[in-house]
């Protein structure tokens, strides 16, 4: 029974992906992938709702993101890895959606409303935009995914596209599955300036296809306790994002509590420990850099992953919207 669960996910391609997302969601679903049938949506046309203005970044970042879903071993024997703008049912269903949803539920929702007042956009809000929980509703519903591992900002577009599925099988028959969010087991990570959260835009991210220079000079930048101006001052442990990206990554706690403790204590150097955190994230990225040098020059190998992934989609999201078609009582030529 297990077995047979769907799992759907997704990401904006709008940028490279970093060890925030790491451990917010691409680990969960390394796990899943074995467990389950797992979908992956590059989420193009979501993208768009914001960048309207730049669609290339938007098209440009399609096979980056893919070519970092592969470094870390997400693979597509296992996981279907599907280009949202290559399945129109998506954009079918949110149509259908759309009269399921209230303007006020839309101008509710958490998330969106802090994207907005982050994005301040110029004239007005795209309706696009206020309306993208709908098309991420529709994107899990096409697929009759049970399970969506997101991060927790994600919440309010899973309890959105419950009730939108509930309100559509109220009234068109029992078509669609209710999903349930997945949230990552792993910390989240701070950024390398210390803020709460590691960002593009806030341009405190360790990239998965960061090389070894660009890691250690972002490493040995990093943010400690700003209290401690010597090594022989004791610092802090806690909310010191070093030793956080210790905790996620060093495969020996053992080594991590002797630094801690030193640190306590004002016996250990910064240096020394971000040394220890430059070879832990290279450990980490090392495997990770060379499945990307497997990839990084064959395009065509890229494309034929997401060709053919779109496709095996395309056969269970053409059932689901005739059905939801004949549910609506629309003609089916
Ligand atoms: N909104 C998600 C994000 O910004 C990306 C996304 C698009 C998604 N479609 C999805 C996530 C479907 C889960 C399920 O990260």
């Amino acid at each position: 029974m297990t077995n047979s669960k769907i799992v759907l996910t997704g990401d904006r391609p709008t940028g490279p992906l970093h060890l925030g997302h790491y451990l917010g969601s691409l680990k969960t679903r390394l796990e899943l992938q074995d467990k389950y049938k797992v979908y992956i949506l590059i989420a193009d046309i979501q993208a768009l709702t914001d960048n309207f203005d730049n669609p290339k970044k938007v098209s440009d970042n399609v096979l980056e993101v893919l070519l970092d879903y592969l470094s870390i071993g997400l693979d597509p024997q296992k996981t279907t890895f599907v280009l949202q703008s290559a399945v129109p049912e998506i954009a079918e269903l949110t149509v259908f959606f759309m009269n399921l949803v209230t303007l006020g539920q839309l101008e509710q929702n958490p998330t969106v409303k802090t994207e907005i007042e982050q994005k301040r956009f110029k004239g007005g809000i795209p309706l696009g935009f206020l309306a993208y929980p709908v098309s991420q509703a529709a994107d899990i519903a096409i697929f009759k995914a049970n399970l969506v591992p997101v991060g927790e900002d994600q919440l309010p577009m899973i309890e959105q596209t419950r009730e939108i599925v509930r309100r559509f099988n109220r009234y068109y028959g029992n078509i669609l599955v209710e999903p349930e969010a997945m949230l990552s087991k792993f910390p989240r990570l701070p950024g390398t300036d210390g803020k709460d959260k590691m960002s593009k835009s806030l341009g405190n991210v360790i990239n998965l296809s960061d090389d070894a220079k660009t890691l250690e000079k972002k490493v040995r930048g990093m943010y400690t306790d700003p209290a401690r101006v010597h090594a022989t001052t004791p610092g802090n442990v806690e909310g010191n994002p070093v030793f956080t990206y210790l905790d996620a990554f060093d495969p020996d706690p053992k080594i991590v509590e002797e630094l801690k403790t030193r640190y306590r204590k004002g016996a250990v150097t910064d240096a020394e420990v971000k040394e220890r955190l430059i070879k832990t994230l290279n450990d980490f990225l090392d495997p990770i850099r060379s499945r990307r040098a497997e990839y990084i020059d064959n395009r065509e190998a890229l494309i034929e992953i997401l060709r053919s992934g779109t496709e095996r989609a395309r056969k269970i999201t053409a059932t689901t919207i005739s059905e939801v078609k004949a549910a609506l009582s629309l003609k089916n030529f």
